[in-house]
């Protein structure tokens, strides 16, 4: 079975650009919402027949060329001991690493416990008529150790976690070694149950300085790199805020590149190794414009996908809440019957 996200992966031109979305299920879908209602977001990722069920919603409602599990990073977190609650505020820690002395041996992996992922997974390839590919995904260690330290969610106030960063940068290493270590089995048993392709989120990437983030986050994604790709699953980095750092990823680090909204993909594609393929890169705010101002924005698109063919059209970051729904839509049909 051929399928244009795959294809696309593989450095094969296809006649349009493969569409899926970074938070797809989770935000906008009125089927999600509906069955927020019902079941807190722990029951939804804990039973396998709900997450099967999330994770194919986008399918169904949107059309999209690829599903992605429905999970979240912070599960490895949990798995290393840490109480963890997903409030209206987001997600929050019942004992954030800041406050604690000897952090290192709060953490007690136990990978037993991501297990219902597991069961999750082959409850999706198992769906019958289901044949989209599943992308699986993790956090990369610095954006999952920001949520450990700080312990709350308020999505980007990382004060004291970015301290720490400076403070314990020894420890800090450590503990990203620790993260890296569960974060690796992760992912190769994602891969063993079956996900096509891997994406790791690195949503804070641009927390810290580039030269902090080579010489102490790097190591961790280049060891979840090398052991996904090991398997033959392409690996797509997705590290927000990361700038001019563009520059020094190149094909020894991922297959693609996925670029935020504050980098044009002209200006990512004089940046980054030849090689590496791209995704990426509406601003998701865009689509809570009118009909009109989002058309005309992905009609620039258009020239970008003459001049490159390695592209998976995507956001620039996930779906906000709020979007409304038809707008999601409007993308991808245009997507799918633009005359690129
Ligand atoms: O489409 C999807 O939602 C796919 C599954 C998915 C979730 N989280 C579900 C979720 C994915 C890929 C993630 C990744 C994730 N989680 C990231 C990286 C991507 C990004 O958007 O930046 C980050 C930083 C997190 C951590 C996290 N989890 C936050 C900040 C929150 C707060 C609420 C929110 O929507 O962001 C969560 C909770 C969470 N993860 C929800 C969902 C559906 C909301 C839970 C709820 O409604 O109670």
């Amino acid at each position: 079975m051929t399928n244009i996200f795959l294809d696309t992966l593989k450095g094969k031109t296809t006649e349009r650009p493969p569409v899926w979305f970074m938070r797809q299920a989770g935000r906008v879908l009125p089927s999600y919402l509906a069955l927020k209602e019902k079941h807190t977001f722990w029951q939804l990722m804990k039973d396998p027949d709900l997450a099967a069920k999330v994770t194919l919603l986008p399918i169904d409602d949107l059309g999209v060329d690829a599903a992605i599990l429905f999970s979240d990073i912070l599960v490895i977190p949990y798995a290393m001991g840490m109480g963890l609650d997903f409030t209206d505020n987001g997600p929050v820690f019942e004992k954030p690493l800041i406050g604690v002395d000897e952090p290192l041996k709060r953490l007690n992996p136990d990978p037993e416990k991501l297990q219902y992922i597991y069961n999750a997974i082959d409850r999706i390839l198992q769906t019958p008529g289901n044949t989209t590919p599943l992308i699986g995904f993790c956090g990369a260690p610095l954006t999952v150790m920001l949520f450990m330290i700080q312990g709350l969610g308020t999505r980007s106030n990382f004060t004291d976690a970015e301290r720490f960063f400076f403070k314990e940068k020894e420890l800090t290493r450590k503990m990203a070694e620790a993260v890296t270590e569960l974060t690796i089995e992760y992912a190769l048993q994602q891969v063993k149950y079956g996900v096509s392709a891997f994406q790791l989120f690195d949503t804070h990437a641009g927390n810290v300085p580039f030269a902090y983030y080579q010489e102490v986050f790097m190591p961790s994604v280049k060891k979840i790199a090398d052991a996904v790709r090991a398997t033959g699953t392409p690996f797509i980095f997705f590290p927000k805020g990361i700038g001019a750092g563009i520059q020094d990823i190149n094909h020894d680090l991922c297959d693609f590149l996925s670029i935020d909204w504050q980098t044009s993909l002209f200006t990512a594609r004089k940046l980054v190794d030849k090689n590496v393929g791209l995704q990426g890169n509406l601003d998701p705010r865009v689509l809570f414009a009118d009909e009109k101002a989002i058309l005309d924005e992905l009609q620039n698109f258009i020239p970008f996908h003459q001049e490159e063919s390695k592209w998976i059209f995507n956001l620039g970051h996930g779906l906000v809440p709020g979007i409304p729904v038809e707008n999601v839509k409007l993308v991808v049909d245009f997507v799918k019957q633009g005359k690129w």
